[in-house]
């Protein structure tokens, strides 16, 4: 039959149609069955229109079950991911990368894959995004009832955002200025100012570790144990426990005695670099950056106490660039310590995760070195394989143990150490009379007049230093 034919009247026609995937439609069959044999006139034009508008509204339809199945399942995903909370980006992201995959498919059917999934993609993760957001600010949120800004309740990449301006320390003090001793900083975080919690806090065992450094591992994957070695990320308690043994042995009087012998050698070293600035300006008085030589200071005394030695920042400068690829390593995984869900992402990321492999490389080959090498001077992992080898039950060998826990140690002990001192200094240069009180307080516990070497139990009845530390 074509066009506007003219064709019998009383039949039943039945119409078989190709509905293709850019909406039009195609005649594939029709059936017609005459009942009589008087024609009629059958405008075809207007049969063509009652096909499309049935078309369409097929169509229409199941669209629109698409796209219900892809906000369902959405609203699922959310409820998984509150239910369970994955730590484990890659079951997180296996959800999100098939939840829609129904919805692709039914979508594909009324059009191109690619459009399928945009259109199956863009919908999920906006619902999932306007449910989170939506359930993080409302009053079922567990943490509802602390007052905290609305960007720190709807996710932490504000922090990020926060972070990455370097004046986090003065956002946090300015909200609970605003807020008071218990803010919400996070969907999931509290910050609390107030000592007298801190036993409610950390209750009669402790408080377990929280994600922050479980994943911030720098050792290459090649080097990595199947149990944790490194202290600072554990998050199992018993092997925590079993590890955390040789730091305190590591840590007791004598072991800080060896330590305090090493330190004094740096900070001697650290004064006369000082002096010589002072020497060589006509005024008497040298022009420094304080903090970058505290932290060439802490970063030679950490390679000391950590690798047994092999770092001269203070007399060779930063030469071999070990410091500011240090710096330029931990910078991505301190941002990742409010989202330490993307930090195993971070690290395949070719330009993010390019310094802080290098970082790792350079500690890697420091950490084989003294794993390798009989030490002259006793310094922490000498104390830590000690601890560690006389204890029987340990089951832990002095290889992966030094691997694991050097990278982290060089990181976790010479950037905070430095930041530490170097806030002192900032604090004290800014208040002359903390500083003139810090300085009798030194000076009576450590006379000019006095040579012998500085005896640290003198630190313990110095209370003006203990509070300015
Ligand atoms: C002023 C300097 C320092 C600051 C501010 C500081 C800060 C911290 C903080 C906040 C933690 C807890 C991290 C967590 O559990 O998630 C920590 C743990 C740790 N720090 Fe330090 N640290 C400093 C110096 C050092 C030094 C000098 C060393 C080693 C030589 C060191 C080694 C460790 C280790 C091994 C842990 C893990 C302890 C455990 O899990 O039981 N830190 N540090």
């Amino acid at each position: 039959m074509t066009g506007s034919d003219v064709c019998g009247a009383m039949m039943d026609t039945v119409i078989l149609l190709h509905l293709h995937r850019d909406h039009s439609y195609g005649v594939i069959g029709i059936s017609v069955e005459l009942r009589t044999m008087e024609a009629i006139y059958i405008d075809t034009y207007s049969g063509q229109d009652d096909i499309q508008n049935r078309t369409g509204e097929l169509f229409a339809m199941a669209y629109r079950n698409a796209l219900a199945l892809d906000v369902l399942g959405s609203l699922g995903a959310h409820w998984w991911f509150n239910k369970h909370e994955p730590e484990v980006s890659w079951s997180l992201f296996s959800i999100v990368a098939l939840a829609p995959a129904p919805s692709v498919l039914l979508l594909h059917e009324h059009m191109p894959m690619l459009q399928a999934a945009l259109v199956a993609y863009s919908l999920f993760v906006l619902t999932l995004f306007t449910s989170i957001a939506a359930y993080r600010v409302s009053p079922f949120h567990p943490l509802a009832q602390y007052p905290g800004p609305i960007p720190c309740k709807l996710s932490q990449i504000w922090n990020v955002y926060i972070m990455w301006g370097g004046k986090q320390h003065e956002y946090r003090t300015m909200l609970h200025d605003v807020y008071g001793p218990i803010v919400r900083i996070g969907p999931n975080e509290l910050s609390m100012v107030d000592k007298d919690l801190l036993p409610f806090i950390l209750g009669p065992q402790g408080m377990p570790k929280g994600p922050l450094n479980a994943d911030s591992r720098l050792t290459p994957a090649s080097e990595q144990q199947k149990e944790s070695y490194s202290l600072i990320g554990c998050r199992n308690p018993v092997r925590h426990a079993q590890l955390r043994k040789a730091w305190n042995k590591a840590f007791a009087v004598s072991p800080m005695k060896d330590y305090e012998d090493l330190m004094m050698l740096r900070a001697v070293q650290l004064m006369e670099r000082l002096e010589q600035f002072c020497r060589e300006r006509p005024d008497g008085v040298g022009r420094v950056d304080l903090a970058k030589w505290i932290s060439f200071f802490s970063f030679d005394f950490m390679g000391d106490l950590i690798f047994g030695g092999g770092f001269e920042l203070m007399r060779d400068d930063d030469k071999e660039g070990h410091w500011h690829g240090m710096e330029t390593a931990i910078f991505a995984p301190a941002m990742c310590q409010h989202v330490p869900w993307f930090s195993p992402i971070l690290r395949v990321l070719p330009f993010a995760g390019a310094p802080m492999r290098a970082f790792a490389q350079f500690a890697l080959h420091y950490s084989k070195v003294r794993a390798a090498t009989e030490v002259k001077r006793k310094d922490l992992f000498y104390h830590i394989t000690e601890a560690t080898l006389s204890d029987s039950d340990s089951g832990i060998s002095a290889y992966p143990l030094i691997l694991s826990n050097a990278v982290l140690a060089i990181t976790a002990a010479s950037d905070t150490t430095a930041s530490v001192l170097s806030n002192i200094m900032y604090y004290l240069m800014s208040n002359p009379e903390a500083y003139a009180k810090l300085r009798e307080e030194v000076d009576d516990a450590f006379p000019l007049s006095d040579a012998s070497p500085i005896n640290t139990e003198r630190f313990a009845k110095m209370p003006f230093l203990s509070g300015v530390v």
